[in-house]
C-alpha cells in the first residue's frame, strides 16, 4: 500500500510583537474581535484578510464569512454568508483605521481605509523614518556565496551571493542578529594534490611567497600529474593526511593557495558591497571527527563496502560520512556544520542559499539532524533557499561565445562598460561631474545585475541579458534609480531641506492631507511596505519586494502626472509649493531607498 504523506502544517517563524503599519495584521485583529463578538459560541475561526484585486471593492477585504457560515452549522446556527458578513460588520470597531465597510457578492466584506490614517503614516516616514513592524529578534546563520578554493567563482555562486546578501539585509533590517557565513570549499583530497604540486613548482614556498598568477592552470597542471603519475598521486595522498593532521609546512602551502583564491573572491565582494565571514569546510575538521564518533556511538552508522553510511528517515539516499579510504566527504562537513550552527552558534534560523541542484543533499542532512534530535521544525527554521540556473540569451547554460565558463570579474567589467555607454548615450556625462559619473556607472551596473536576479522568482532559471537589465524603460534597477533621483531633485531644486518641510507640516500635526485620487493611491502603496516586508520574511522570495518597489515607482509616476507639486511662473521662478504633495514625494523616495538598501542597490541622488 502506498503511504500517503500528510502535508506538514505551516509553521509561522515570524512573531510580530507590534504590527506597526502592517494593515493586514491590524485588520485581522479587528475582524477576529468582531467575529468573537458576533458569534461568541462559534469555534475559533481564522480571519482571512487580503488586499482587494480591484480598487472598486475598496482597499482590503475580509473573506471569513463564507467559511464561518459553514462552521456555524456545527453549533446549530444556520445563517447564510451575507447574513454572517452583516453581523460581523455590525460588530467591528472601526477605530482610526477603517472609514467604511460594505458587504458584497456572496459575503465578502470590503474595507475602505481612513485617508487620515494613511496621511499620518506618510507623515511619520518624514519625521521618524521608514520602519518595520516589531518582530521578535532571532539569531540567523545565512550560508551563502560559498565558492571553492582554486576553482573559478561562477555565475551560480554569483546568484547565491546576490540572493544571500539580500536575505541578510532583510533580516538585519528587521533587527535580527545575522551571521553571514561563507562556507568555502577549502578542504578535501584535491588540496593534497595542490600542495604536492606546489612543493615541486615552488620548492622555496616556505620562505618566499610563490607568484601563482593563474590558480586555474595551476589546478589543471596538478590534476594532470595526479591522473598520470602514480608516485605523484601517492605523495598527494600523503599530503592530505598531513594536512588533516595540521602538519605545519603542509598547512603553510595550503594557506598560500587559499590566499590566492581569497583575494579574488574578496575583490568581487567589495565591488558588490557584500560583507561575509569566511568559515570554510576546513574549520570543521575536528568537529567532523567528533560528529562521526557521535554517530558511531549512537549506532546509526552502517558499513557498506568499507564506507560508513547513515540512512535518515524518509530519505531516498544515505549520507556517506566516511569513505572507504577513511576520508570525510561533503556530507560529513555539512553534518558537522549544522551541529555547530545549532549548538555553538545557537542559531534559530539556519538558511542555506545554495543552488536547487543540491536540494536532495541538504534535505538529507536536515533529516539526519532531526533524527539525531538536533532540532525540531517547530523551534527552528532550517531551510534550503534554492535557486535555478543562470542561462544565456539562447536559453542554454550561461557561457562565453567561445563556450567557456564566464569569469565573474570579466562579467562585472562588462556590466560597468555597458552601463557607462548607456549613461553617455543619454548625455549624462554632460550633467554629471567625473566622480558622479564614476559612481553612477557602478551603481547602475551592479544594481542592474542584482535587481535582474532578485526580481525573478529565485526557484526558476533566469536568463542573463545585459540588454534587458540595462533598459531604462523596463522593470530594471536603472529605471528605478532614474525615478528615485528625479523625486529627490524636486525638493532639492525647490531649495527645501527635510527640516523645512517638516516645519511646514507641523501645523497639521504631520498628517499629510490626501485629496486627489492619485495622492490617495500613492499613500496606500507607501503604506503597503510593512505588509510586503512581512510577506517576504515568510517566503524569502525577494521578487515580491522588487514588485512592490516597481509598483511604487509606477504609482508615483501616475501621481506626478496628475498632481502639480511645484508651480512656476513664465520665467521659471517658483510661485507656489504644495507641501502635502512634496511630502508624498519624499516619503516615496524614502521608502524606495529602504527597498534599495534591502536589495543591496546603491542609491544615487543624481544620475
Ligand atoms: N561550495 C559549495 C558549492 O560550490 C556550496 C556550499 C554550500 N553550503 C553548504 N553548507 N553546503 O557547490
Amino acid at each position: 500500500a502506498k503511504k500517503t504523506k500528510k502535508a506538514a502544517p505551516k509553521i509561522n517563524y515570524v512573531t510580530v510583537e507590534d504590527y506597526g503599519d502592517s494593515i493586514v495584521s491590524r485588520l485581522r485583529e479587528i475582524f477576529a474581535k468582531a467575529q468573537a463578538t458576533a458569534y461568541p459560541t462559534a469555534p475559533v475561526f481564522p480571519v482571512v484578510v487580503t488586499e482587494t484585486s480591484n480598487p472598486k471593492f475598496g482597499d482590503y477585504q475580509c473573506n471569513s464569512a463564507l467559511g464561518l457560515s459553514k462552521l456555524l452549522k456545527t453549533v446549530n446556527i444556520n445563517e447564510a454568508p451575507p447574513v454572517v458578513a452583516k453581523k460581523i460588520v455590525a460588530a467591528v470597531e472601526k477605530g482610526d483605521l477603517i472609514k467604511e465597510l460594505e458587504v458584497a457578492g456572496p459575503g465578502f466584506i470590503n474595507v475602505h481605509l481612513q485617508h487620515d490614517f494613511i496621511g499620518a503614516h506618510v507623515g511619520s516616514i518624514l519625521t521618524a523614518g521608514v520602519s518595520s513592524p516589531k518582530i521578535t529578534k532571532r539569531k540567523a546563520v545565512v550560508d551563502f556565496s560559498a565558492p571553492n578554493i582554486a576553482k573559478e567563482m561562477h555565475v551560480g555562486h554569483l546568484r547565491s551571493t546576490i540572493i544571500g546578501d539580500s536575505i541578510c539585509r532583510l533580516l538585519e533590517f528587521v533587527g535580527f542578529d545575522v551571521a553571514r557565513i561563507n562556507h568555502v570549499g577549502d578542504w578535501g583530497t584535491q588540496f593534497g594534490m595542490l600542495v604536492a604540486h606546489l612543493q615541486d613548482t615552488f620548492p622555496n614556498y616556505l620562505v618566499e611567497t610563490p607568484p601563482i598568477a593563474d590558480l586555474q592552470s595551476f589546478y589543471k597542471e596538478s590534476k594532470q600529474r595526479f591522473d598520470a603519475d602514480k608516485t605523484f598521486k601517492a605523495r598527494a595522498y600523503e599530503c592530505v593526511v598531513k594536512l588533516q593532521n595540521f602538519d605545519e609546512d603542509i598547512v603553510k602551502g595550503w594557506k598560500l593557495i587559499c590566499d590566492v583564491s581569497r583575494a579574488d573572491f574578496n575583490r568581487i565582494y567589495q565591488r558588490l558591497d557584500v560583507t561575509i565571514i569566511e568559515r570554510g569546510e576546513s574549520f570543521y575538521q575536528q568537529r567532523m571527527i567528533d560528529v562521526v564518533a557521535e554517530l558511531d556511538a549512537a549506532g546509526v552508522l552502517k558499513t557498506e563496502e568499507g564506507r560508513r553510511l547513515m540512512f535518515p528517515t524518509d530519505c531516498t539516499i544515505p549520507l556517506t560520512v566516511v569513505k572507504s579510504d577513511g576520508g570525510f566527504t561533503y556530507d560529513t562537513s555539512d553534518m558537522a556544520t549544522i551541529k555547530h550552527r545549532i549548538f555553538e552558534e545557537k542559531a534559530d534560523w539556519l538558511l542555506y542559499v545554495v543552488d536547487a541542484g543540491q536540494s536532495l543533499h541538504l534535505e538529507t542532512i536536515y533529516a539526519a539532524a532531526r533524527d539525531l534530535g538536533y532540532y525540531t521544525p517547530e523551534e527552528k527554521r532550517v531551510q534550503h533557499i534554492g535557486f535555478g540556473l543562470v542561462l544565456g540569451e539562447d536559453k542554454k547554460k550561461f557561457r562565453t561565445r567561445a563556450g567557456d565558463t564566464v569569469r565573474l570579474t570579466e562579467l562585472l567589467d562588462e556590466g560597468v562598460k555597458r552601463s557607462e555607454e548607456k549613461l553617455r548615450e543619454k548625455g549624462r556625462h554632460e550633467v554629471l561631474n567625473e566622480a558622479e559619473l564614476a559612481a553612477a556607472k557602478e551603481a547602475v551596473a551592479y544594481g542592474c545585475i542584482k535587481y535582474a536576479d532578485l526580481s525573478h522568482n529565485r526557484i526558476n532559471d533566469y536568463v542573463f541579458s545585459f540588454d534587458r537589465m540595462l533598459d531604462d524603460r523596463g522593470n530594471t534597477a536603472v529605471y528605478l534609480l532614474y525615478c528615485y533621483a528625479r523625486i529627490r531633485s524636486i525638493a532639492r531644486n525647490a531649495g527645501l531641506t527635510r527640516k523645512d518641510l517638516n516645519e511646514k507640516l507641523a501645523a497639521q500635526n504631520g498628517v499629510i492631507q490626501l485629496k486627489h485620487e492619485a495622492e490617495v493611491r500613492l499613500g496606500k502603496q507607501i503604506l503597503k511596505f510593512a505588509d510586503t516586508l512581512l510577506l517576504v520574511l515568510d517566503t524569502l522570495l525577494l521578487n515580491t519586494l522588487c514588485e512592490y518597489v516597481y509598483t511604487l515607482s509606477t504609482v508615483y509616476t501616475d501621481f506626478y502626472g496628475f498632481c502639480q507639486v511645484i508651480t512656476k511662473d513664465k520665467e521659471g521662478k517658483i510661485e507656489s509649493i504644495d507641501y502635502n504633495r512634496l511630502a508624498l514625494c519624499e516619503a516615496t523616495a524614502d521608502t524606495m531607498a529602504a527597498c534599495f538598501k534591502i536589495l543591496g542597490i546603491r542609491t544615487l541622488e543624481k544620475i
